[in-house]
């Protein structure tokens, strides 16, 4: 089955060092028949969209303000992003909510704007380790989508990537199983399936990430909710050639 894998490289790499990676993974991977997208850091993406000009690699990014331009120093806007080809771009990651003090209305108003200009968002949702341990995990899945989704048209809503990030998995080497995964997934997919209908649900991606690699991949991917994953650490390895051309 056809999977999206998507790369988020956080803060990692200078346009120099961009550039020698690109330079090895790009022709593995250009004629890919999964899905690939690469968040990288917004220094490197015009690197990047010199790199992959006519191959299958998506351009995405990790962040962006939902105002149009004006005083808001240090923050870059959507129309910035589509004139270097952005294509995705992350929301609501876990690292953007805890350590830049994100919020759901933030998040809410975000999506709305990225929807809005055709930008695909990948929003993440997911639990911390307490959370987790208190049995706590779908009832703050289900508050985080209803408050980042609030007001968000049922025909928009399909066109969301959802990532199931489990705080406690991600940078750390602890992956949720398989099984942990695919119930959080299906439960994202049942909930926007209750939501918005059927039909949305279905045509609806849903992503896990957090300490995904070339070893964990395809037992993950090969679960009927999970339709690909985000990827950080192991999308600045070569190993990251290998997860973009398995067949799941
Ligand atoms: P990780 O990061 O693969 O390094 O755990 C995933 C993410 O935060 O998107």
């Amino acid at each position: 089955m056809k999977k999206i894998i998507a790369a988020n490289w956080k803060m990692n790499m200078t346009i120099t060092e961009t550039k020698n990676f690109l330079k090895k993974i790009v022709p593995k991977i250009k004629n890919t028949k999964n899905d690939v997208i690469l968040c990288l850091p917004f220094t490197n993406i015009q690197t990047l969209k010199n790199m992959a000009k006519n191959t299958k690699i998506h351009i995405g990014a990790q962040n962006f303000y939902f105002e149009d331009k004006g005083a808001y120093t240090g923050e870059i806007s959507s129309a910035m992003l589509k004139d270097v080809g952005v294509e995705y771009v992350i929301i609501g990651h876990s690292e953007r909510r805890e350590i830049f003090k994100e919020d759901d209305l933030l998040i809410n108003n975000k999506i709305k704007k990225a929807l809005k200009e055709k930008i695909i968002p990948i929003l993440c949702v997911g639990e911390s380790l307490k959370e987790r341990q208190e049995n706590k995990t779908f009832e703050k899945i289900k508050k985080q989508l209803a408050n980042d989704l609030l007001g968000i048209e049922s025909s928009q809503i399909k066109k969301i990537i959802i990532a199931y990030e489990p705080i406690w998995a991600i940078g750390t080497g602890k992956t949720a199983t398989a099984g942990e995964a695919e119930e959080v997934c299906k439960y994202i997919k049942d909930f926007i399936g209750k939501e918005y209908g059927e039909s949305i649900k279905k045509a609806m991606k849903v992503l896990y990430g957090g300490s995904v690699n070339n070893q964990n991949a395809k037992e993950l991917f090969k679960k009927e909710n999970i339709d690909g994953g985000l990827i950080g650490g192991a999308s600045l390895k070569l190993e990251f050639i290998d997860m973009v051309n398995t067949k799941y």
